[in-house]
Formats: structure tokens, sequence, C-alpha cells
């Protein structure tokens, strides 16, 4: 086992240096076919296929010599970042079999990947299994263990993620950031076994986007699903969260540039969250928030444990502050609800918006119908007018 590893290894380095095509097998090491003049000519070789325990550290010496890099069954040690940063245009990654990241208590990341053009998928059956359950202290990451992100995306251009399945993710599973033009299809993230002590286990995290198109993702969680701090021209449609914190603008006031415009959520099921619809700028930021839209989106929150849901739809401009002290800095215009429908648990406060003086303008409501839980007595500076109603 080990030998045919360090031949593996060896291969591909020396088919890197001469341009030899390597074969893609299903969890079989590199084959090498004799050099050929169009292959000495090549580049780089067609497809390169890292696995077991040593793939992680050969895939990243050798990532530009590939034009498909096939990880397969990897099992990339802990305190290790399976790195794939600054592939070169054009290149594919593919997933296969079970990739497992091992424990160690650092900030991450798991995984990166950097590039333009550049193509990630998981291919049928694969998983990403970041053992979130050696890290879950309840504590997330505020505290107790230090835990890595896992899957991170930046300076990541013209390029697609597909199908990739991430499980128990230590705490946030996709940091997308510095990202142009990029299209997310049909990924899942599966932390339910960390429905008791799984915390800041955000799937999507965008900062600094332009051109993010997010459609059919899956996820199970215990914080947000989205999260957009700071971006424009974001999509995220057909897609289902359960159990975290819902489709979020912010917290907006983090970022160099607060400034988010032109994110749409449709189609979607938000399932046995905490809140569903959620803008959340923080106490004494400035920037701007404008044009977001939320247009047909289920709220499944029937029967959800009281002591655990809040909000179905909230906008809130006193995060990390005092309840109930909303400040003005940001701006919140353009702010559309269509067709917004479903229960909340019966703790819960149907619709909450604080909005801060004169910040909060121009929204649009209609169709919007949740039951369940109770009406909020405590909003203050509701946008006038536009169907919006507290
Ligand atoms: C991606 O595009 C942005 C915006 O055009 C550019 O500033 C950045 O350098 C590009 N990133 C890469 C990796 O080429
Ligand atoms: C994003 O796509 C648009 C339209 O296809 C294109 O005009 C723009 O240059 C792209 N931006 C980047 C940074 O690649
Ligand atoms: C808003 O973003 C979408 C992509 O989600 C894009 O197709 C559309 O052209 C953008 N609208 C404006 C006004 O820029
Ligand atoms: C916001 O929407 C308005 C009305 O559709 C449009 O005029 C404006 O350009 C949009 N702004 C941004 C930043 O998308
Ligand atoms: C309203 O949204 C739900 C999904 O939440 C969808 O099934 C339904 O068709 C939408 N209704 C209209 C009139 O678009
Ligand atoms: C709101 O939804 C409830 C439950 O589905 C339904 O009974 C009620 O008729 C709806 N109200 C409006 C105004 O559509």
């Amino acid at each position: 086992m080990h030998r045919r590893l360090m031949r593996t290894i060896a291969t591909v380095a020396v088919s890197s240096l001469l341009g030899i095509n390597g074969v893609v097998g299903a969890a079989a090491p590199m084959i090498t076919s004799s050099p050929r003049l169009e292959d000495a000519i090549a580049p780089r070789a067609d497809a390169c296929t890292f696995s077991g325990s040593l793939g992680y550290s050969s895939a990243s010496v050798s990532k530009a010599s590939c034009s498909t890099i096939v990880l397969s069954s990897l099992q990339v040690p802990g305190g290790k970042t399976l790195n794939l940063e600054g592939l070169k245009d054009g290149t594919t990654v593919v997933f296969e079999g079970t990739t497992t990241f091992g424990y160690a208590a650092w900030e991450g990341s798991l995984f990166s990947v950097s590039g333009n053009k550049i193509t990630v998928k998981g291919a049928e059956g694969s998983v990403l299994d970041g053992q979130g359950a050696l890290y879950w202290d309840g504590l997330g990451g505020s505290g107790g263990v230090i835990k890595p992100k896992f899957f991170k995306a930046n300076h990541l251009n013209d390029s697609v993620l597909e199908g990739i399945t991430i499980k128990n993710a230590p705490k946030n599973s996709f940091s997308l950031n510095y990202v142009y033009n990029l299209t997310v299809n049909d990924v899942t993230v599966d932390d339910r076994d960390g429905e008791s002590l799984g915390k800041n286990t955000d799937a999507f995290n965008i900062n600094n986007a332009d051109g993010v198109t997010i459609t059919g993702a899956k996820v199970w969680n215990q914080d947000d699903c989205v999260a957009i701090n700071s971006g424009n021209n974001i999509y995220f449609g057909s897609g289902f969260c359960s159990g975290g914190h819902g489709l979020s603008i912010g917290s907006i006031g983090s970022q160099t540039v607060n400034m988010v415009s032109n994110v749409t959520f449709a189609d979607s099921t938000v399932q046995k969250s905490q809140q569903s619809v959620r803008i959340k700028t923080i106490s004494g930021a400035t920037g701007t928030v404008q044009n977001i839209t939320y247009r047909n989106i289920f709220l499944d929150g029937a029967g959800v444990n009281a002591a655990y849901s809040d909000y179905g739809i909230i906008v809130t401009q006193s995060y990390s502050g005092t309840s109930g002290k909303p400040t003005n800095g940001v701006t919140v215009t353009g702010f559309v609800l269509q067709n917004v429908t479903g229960t909340v648990g019966s703790d819960a406060v149907r619709v909450y918006i604080e909005c801060g003086v004169g910040s909060c303008s121009d929204w649009s409501w209609s169709g919007v119908n949740v039951t369940g839980g109770k009406k909020s007595t405590t909003c203050q500076n509701v946008a006038s007018g536009g169907g919006v109603s507290c």
C-alpha cells in the first residue's frame, strides 16, 4: 500500500516534468503510458489522480501541471490545508469517494481554491467529511476548541462549484470572498449531527462578491444558511435550509466596504429555523443595503421548539448592540417581499422590524402571510407604505 502510494507521487512529479498523460482510474494510482511527442510538448498532463494520506501534499505541489485534478478518497491530516490555490485557468477539480479531514485545533481552512474558470465538482456519492463531532462543544467560534473553517473559495472568477457535499463542518462551510461570477449548483451541507453541540456552522458566507448564483443548495446547520456581508448581484434559488438562522443579509458593518445590493432569494424553503428572512446591521455601523428581494419563500416552522424559534421575518439595526436601540448609519432601501408564507413556532414573533430613524425606506411587500407565533408590539421606524406591516 505504502509503496504504491509513493510510486503514485513520484509518477505525478515526473509526468508534470515530462508532460506525460496521466490516466484517471477510479481509486487507483495514476497509470502512465510511454511518452509520445505530442505529450512531450503538452504544457501539462491531462488528468492527475491523488489519493490516500499523502495525496493532499502531492496535489498541492503538482496542481499547476494538471488540467484535471482528481482527489480520490483523500485523508487530509489535521492542521493541513488541502491547498488548490492559484490553479491554472480552466482547471477542473473532482472529489471522489470520501475525503476526510483529520482533527486539529486550528483556524483552517481545510480546503482552499482560487483561480479563473475553475470547476470544482463532487462526483456522485462523494463526501467531504470535516468530522465536526470531534470539535463541537456548543461554543462554536466564540470559545472552547479552536475550530477550522472548511471550504475557502477566495479570489475565484468565472468559476463553478457543483455537486459538492460537505458533512459535519467544525464551523463555517463555504467562505466565498473576492469571487466574481461564481455559479454554485446542487451543493449540500449536512451538519445534522451537530444539532445539539454544533454552533456557527454557517453554510455560505459571502463577502466582496459580484455575480454569485447559488441554486439547489440543501443545508442542515446551526447558523446562517446564507450570510451576505458585502456584494452585488447575488441570487440564491431553489434552496432548502433547515435548523439554522435563515437567509440573511449581514451582519452589515464588519467589512471595509459595507455595501450589499441586488440580492434575490427565490423559491426556497426555510425549515425549523431561529429566523427565516433576516437583515441584520451592526449597531453604529455605516453602509448601504439596497434592492433585496425574497420571492416565493416558505417558512416551515410549525411545531418548532419554542425555546429556539425567534422570528419569521426580522430586520434589526441594533445587531451586536442593545436590542431595541437601533442605529441609522446603514440604509435599507428597496426591500421587497413577494409571496413569503408559512408558519413560525408558537413562541416566535412573526415579523419584527427595528430600524434607525429614517434609515429604512422604499420597501415593497406583497403576499406576506406568516401564521403562528405572536405579533410584535415593539417595531420601530417601519418603512411607511409599500404594504409593510409589523
Ligand atoms: C478576478 O476578477 C477581479 C475583478 O475583475 C480582479 O480584480 C481579480 O484580479 C481577478 N482574480 C484573479 C484570480 O484573476
Ligand atoms: C462577469 O460576467 C460578466 C458577464 O458575463 C462579464 O461582463 C464580466 O467581465 C465578468 N466579470 C469578471 C470579473 O469576470
Ligand atoms: C441583479 O443580479 C442578477 C443576478 O443575480 C442579474 O441577472 C441582474 O442583471 C442584476 N440586476 C441589476 C439591475 O444589475
Ligand atoms: C435598485 O433598484 C432600482 C429600481 O429597480 C434601480 O433603479 C437601481 O438602479 C437599483 N440599484 C442597484 C444598486 O441595484
Ligand atoms: C408562493 O411560493 C410558494 C413557495 O413558497 C410556491 O409554491 C407558490 O407557487 C408561490 N405562489 C405564487 C402565486 O407564485
Ligand atoms: C394565510 O395563510 C393561512 C394558512 O395557510 C390561510 O388560512 C389564510 O387564508 C391566509 N391568509 C391570506 C390573507 O391569504
